[in-house]
C-alpha cells in the first residue's frame, strides 16, 4: 500500500495503462482484461489488474492534470516497480487534417510547466516517448480502421484556457493535439528508467469546434485501448 494506492505488493503489473477517468479504467478492465480484479479504490481512483492474451496488465486511473498523474505514476514506478506506463486518454485536435475519433500517438509533449519544473531550473527538458513503444503502437494503429497521427502534443495545465495565443503558437508549430498529462508521465518514466507512451483519441477539435458524441465514445476509446495493449506486448 502507498499513500494513494491500496494495492498490496505484487498486485500491480509491470505494465500499466493509465486513463484519466477512473470509470474508464473500470470499463477498459471489464471489456479487455480476463480475470480483472479491483486493486485500488482509494479516493475512487479505480485500478484493476488482470490479463490480456496471458500478459498481466494493470489499468489504473490517473485523474486529470499533471499533479494528479504525477502522484499515481510516482507510486507505480517507485513502490510497485512498474516498467511500462501507457496513458490512454482523450485530446483536443489542433490541426485541420485531424478528425474527431482519430488517434494521436504522442512522440513529444510540449509544456509551459510540469510538476518536475523545479528540478530542471533553467533547462527546457524535452519530454519524449519510448521509441520502441511508439513504433509498436503506430504499427498496431495502422492495422485498424482509424486515422492515425504521430507527432508532438501539448500538455496544458488548464482546460479553460485564458491564453488562446498559446494555442495559436502550438497550431503554428505543428502540434497535433492538447491534453493535460503526457509530459509529466514521460519525464517520470525517464527518471525511473521505465517506458512511457500516450495514445490519445480525439474527442474534440479546437479549430472546428466539433466534439465526439457521447454514444460514439466507447467504440473509439476501445481502439485506443487495444493499440496500447498491442504496443505494450509487441
Ligand atoms: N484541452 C485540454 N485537454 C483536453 C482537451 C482540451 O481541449 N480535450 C481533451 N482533453
Amino acid at each position: 500500500m502507498t499513500v494513494h494506492i491500496g494495492a498490496k505488493p505484487g498486485e500491480i503489473a509491470e505494465t500499466v495503462l493509465m486513463p484519466g477517468d477512473p470509470l474508464r479504467a473500470e470499463w477498459a478492465a471489464q471489456t479487455f482484461l480476463d480475470d480483472a480484479v479491483c486493486v485500488n479504490r482509494v479516493r475512487g481512483m479505480l485500478g484493476y489488474t488482470g490479463t490480456w492474451k496471458g500478459h498481466r496488465v494493470t489499468i489504473q486511473g490517473s485523474g486529470m492534470g499533471m499533479p494528479s498523474l504525477s502522484i499515481y505514476a510516482n507510486e507505480l514506478l517507485r513502490d510497485y516497480g512498474a516498467k511500462t506506463l501507457i496513458r490512454i486518454g482523450s485530446c483536443g485536435a489542433m490541426q485541420e487534417r485531424i478528425a474527431i475519433r482519430d488517434v494521436i500517438i504522442a512522440m513529444t509533449a510540449t509544456t509551459l510547466s510540469t510538476p518536475s519544473r523545479g528540478i530542471f531550473r533553467e533547462l527546457n527538458y524535452a519530454p519524449c516517448a519510448d521509441y520502441a513503444l511508439l513504433e509498436a503502437a503506430v504499427a498496431a494503429a495502422r492495422t485498424r480502421d482509424v486515422g492515425v497521427h504521430v507527432g508532438g502534443i501539448y500538455s496544458s495545465d488548464v482546460f479553460y484556457d485564458e491564453r488562446p495565443d498559446l494555442n495559436d503558437q502550438m497550431v503554428r508549430h505543428g502540434i497535433l493535439g492538447v491534453e493535460m498529462e503526457a509530459a509529466e508521465l514521460y519525464i517520470l518514466a525517464a527518471r525511473h528508467g521505465a517506458r512511457a507512451l500516450a495514445v490519445l483519441t480525439v474527442s474534440d477539435h479546437l479549430l472546428t469546434h466539433e466534439a465526439l458524441p457521447s454514444d460514439q465514445r466507447e467504440r473509439s476509446f476501445g481502439d485506443m485501448v487495444e493499440i496500447a495493449l498491442e504496443a505494450a506486448f509487441a
